[in-house]
């Protein structure tokens, strides 16, 4: 991974970058809620993209590469710019809606979620983010982090509130959020790896959005997250904050987050969890 030399002042107009457009995204997207939603389908039929996950993305991308015209952009839906991944250059990384769902049926958590990160997103362990910001749409609020500066939640009101992880000890007592792919034969061996994790803990949260989800461990208001199969947009901008926020995020058998296995938490209970966690990652592996 190369390694960019960029200075606390640097990053933190690049996290403001990523703030601002995240938030006039998420805002773009409630208002044309209900106006713009033709559907179409991508890797199965309850993988949906609507037209405004490729507007929102369109938007995105003509902010960043106005403000940053020498970054590449690895965004969620087809149609985005290349990916020179690998060339050396710093990469957005975006998911233009998260949670497009719950955006579907207008079930409130769906977020918009940019990151910068260095190295190649495309590859497990070969990059890590720089900036990243959650816009929650619906609450009109941002979780935000750089490397080395904090996680904040930055309020609809415009107040700005530090994250902190829960200071959960004992994962029996735990709350956990968790996700399931489109495809039909792993979503069922997911839900039967999750017969193997609620028994070990207090409840189970499936919200729909993998990068509030991981925002949530940040602000302490679920304990741990896990889920197998999300992709480098869903997981880039919420790793950042909730590592930001006190927390770990790491990958199964203690490797990098990745498309495999994402296992993030509190530390009081990251042994315990990563454990069982890696107890029951090869049902969903399998088939
Ligand atoms: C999905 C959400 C969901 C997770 C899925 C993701 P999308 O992203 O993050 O919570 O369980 O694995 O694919 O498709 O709404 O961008």
């Amino acid at each position: 991974m190369t390694t960019h030399e960029i200075d606390q002042d640097e990053l933190r107009e690049l996290e403001a970058l990523a703030v601002d457009v995240a938030a006039e995204a998420a805002h773009f997207v409630v208002q044309r809620h209900r106006t713009d939603m033709a559907v179409s389908t991508k890797s199965s039929d309850v993988d949906i993209v609507t037209e405004m996950d490729s507007r929102s993305q369109e938007l995105i991308a003509s902010r960043l590469r106005a403000a940053r015209p020498a970054d590449a952009f690895f965004g969620e839906e087809e149609g985005a710019p290349e990916n020179p991944a690998g060339s050396g250059a710093l990469t957005w990384v975006v998911d233009p809606i998260d949670g497009t769902v719950n955006y579907l049926y207008g079930y409130p958590l769906y977020a918009v979620s940019v990151a910068l990160v260095e190295g190649d997103p495309t590859v497990p362990g070969a990059w890590r983010p720089l900036v990243g910001a959650v816009a929650d749409a619906v609450r009109g609020s941002v979780y935000h982090a750089r490397l080395g500066g904090g996680a904040h939640l930055r309020g609809a009101d415009g107040t700005s509130t530090p994250l902190r992880v829960s200071d959960a000890s004992d994962l029996a007592t735990s709350l956990v959020a968790t996700g399931f792919g489109y495809d039909t034969a792993k979503r069922v061996r997911q839900a039967r790896a999750l017969t193997g994790v609620i028994g070990h803990v207090r409840d189970i949260r499936r919200g729909g959005s993998a990068a509030l989800d991981l925002c949530l461990v940040a602000g302490g208001q679920v304990d741990a997250y896990y889920e197998m199969g999300i992709n480098p947009w869903d997981m880039a901008a919420g790793w950042l904050v909730l590592t930001e926020a006190g927390g770990f995020c790491s990958g199964a058998d203690g490797g990098p987050p990745s498309s495999d296995c994402v296992v993030a938490g509190a530390p009081g209970i990251r042994q315990e969890f990563s454990r069982l966690v890696d107890s029951v990652v090869d049902i969903v592996r399998q088939g």
